[in-house]
């Protein structure tokens, strides 16, 4: 068969039904986001749906209305529910309608996006530098926008790595490491670091889990400690990491401190702030996170407290020449020219371990020129406020109890009753939460914090208001009353 004779080429063969079914699809996504407030925050996939989608491959193709009409049905309601006001699970943002249709417009162009003279290059550069003057780094520091906080903290430490060893790790590999090395962080960082660990081939063991003062800060003078050992038991430490608000209670480690212990012992600092470190965008808050300025290099997230859609994330290298001796390579069908289309083909490349890179930058450019970055800010501020006032909320009532400090954005809380042991408390309060859930009013998470399960409320939302957090302690404290009542019917 030769070409000539092949069918089509995949594209519709009406274009002006697509048109209008584009059309219906953007009326009703505007529609579905601006009415979000008004359906559950949450529900499970019903089995009918579920049998539904469970469908055998598709040899023969369908209309475009009729699979589209299948993702209206079937799809669309039963999102995580983090676009919805009342969601504060885990650490999810929002997005905005405008970062959907950067979404849509960077797919359409569907920029392939290593390098090349293009466009999307010039606006992921734009984009970075952005960052960088945000976020208080320097001109010459690089960067990169990747999937998410993960790989952009697995990118920093590899960086950090290769940098600090005297050897050629590229070449060597782990095989040539004489010492075990050793990366330090509080006992709050999140598991990226152990994966990270994994995947650099160090092993689990290689992080330090640092314990924590009260505020849940890594307790510096320990950290010291632990280094002095390693050293003298022939480890090498070769990394501390920062925490720009734990993952579990917002914590903010005392980065200044970190920064003076990373330069006796000559270690890469780095700062994980995959929410926080955007609180720089925001009036008031930035005083709380401007010392990781400081840091050799940093990891944050765009679609956390961005309010972008996921997936994206940043990461900033100080040392202007370390990320592209990390992960630069120049195959001959890779090379780049003066002129032509291959100028600099491998830009973005170079800085990570993805070749072949969506647009993503489009979002976050369209998104921070159309609200700006004081508006962005300002919601962030808002957010920190929202936590104060459950935070209030939770020390007025005398059936609440605060389980951690809020140091931003992060409320961690329980029910409380007297005469109940901690596993009957812990019962009670993954109950309240799991009912909460399954009402679809809100969407809390949890988390154990000292042995006591925690109702955690994390505020990376733009449309949540000063009223959802009064309902949702009312909710907590109402359910708890009525669990600890229908227990003590049941046991009587
Ligand atoms: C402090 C912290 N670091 C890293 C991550 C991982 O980020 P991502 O989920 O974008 O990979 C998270 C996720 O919640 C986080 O809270």
């Amino acid at each position: 068969m030769d070409s000539n004779s092949t069918p089509d080429t995949l594209d519709p063969s009406n274009w002006e039904s697509v048109r209008q079914i584009g059309h219906k699809m953007v009326d009703d996504i505007v529609d579905n986001m601006k009415s979000v407030r008004l359906r559950p925050a949450w529900q499970s996939v019903p089995d009918s749906v579920r049998s539904k989608l469970d469908e055998p491959v598709p040899f023969a193709g369908s209309s475009l209305e009729e699979v589209y009409q299948t993702f209206v049905e079937n799809i669309l309601p039963y999102p995580t529910g983090n676009a919805h006001p009342r969601f504060f699970g885990w650490v999810m943002g929002n997005g905005t309608i405008t970062g959907a249709f950067a979404d849509f417009l960077a797919s359409a162009m569907n920029s392939h996006v290593a390098g090349y003279d293009q466009s999307a290059t010039v606006i992921e550069d734009k984009v970075i530098d952005w960052m960088k003057e945000l976020m208080g780094y320097p001109d010459d520091a690089t960067g990169l926008l990747v999937s998410g906080g993960t790989m952009a903290n697995i990118n920093a430490v590899l960086v950090a790595r290769n940098e600090m060893l005297e050897f050629d790790v590229r070449t060597q590999g782990i095989q040539g490491i004489t010492e075990p090395l050793r990366i330090y962080g509080s006992q709050e960082t999140h598991s990226w670091v152990l994966k990270a660990c994994e995947l650099m081939g160090l092993g689990r063991d290689a992080f330090r889990n640092v314990p924590i003062n009260r505020d849940f800060q890594m307790d510096v003078d320990t950290c010291r400690g632990m280094i002095e050992t390693d050293l003298q038991e022939g480890y090498r430490p070769f990394c501390i990491v920062g925490n720009v608000g734990t993952v579990n209670c917002g914590a903010i480690d005392d980065l200044s401190s970190i920064r003076k212990l990373a330069n006796q012992f000559n270690l890469w600092f780095h700062v994980d702030g995959a929410f926080g470190s955007v609180a720089a965008w925001a009036p008031n808050s930035r005083k709380l996170v401007e010392e990781q300025e400081s840091a050799d290099s940093m990891a944050f997230d765009l679609h956390k407290w961005g309010y972008m859609p996921y997936e994206i994330a940043c990461v900033l290298i100080r040392r202007p020449s370390a990320q592209n001796s990390t992960f630069g390579y120049a195959p001959s069908y890779l090379l780049s020219s003066d002129r032509g289309i291959s100028v600099d083909t491998t830009r973005f490349a170079d800085r990570g371990v993805q070749l072949s890179r969506g647009f993503r930058a489009l979002k976050a450019w369209m998104s921070m020129k159309e609200q700006g970055v004081t508006r962005i800010g300002n919601a962030i501020d808002k957010n920190v406020l929202q936590a104060k006032r459950l935070e209030r909320l939770v020390e007025q009532e005398e059936c609440l109890e605060l389980l951690a400090p809020v140091a931003l954005n992060i409320v961690c809380f329980r029910y409380i009753a007297d005469g109940l042991s901690l596993q009957e408390l812990n019962a009670v309060n993954q109950e309240i939460l799991l009912k909460i859930q399954e009402s679809g009013f809100a969407v809390p998470s949890q988390t154990v914090i000292e042995g006591k399960f925690a109702v955690r409320v994390c505020i990376t939302n733009h449309r949540s208001n000063d009223q959802d957090f009064d309902e949702l302690a009312k909710m907590v404290a109402e359910l708890g009353a009525y669990e600890v009542q229908s227990r003590g019917a049941r046991n009587a």
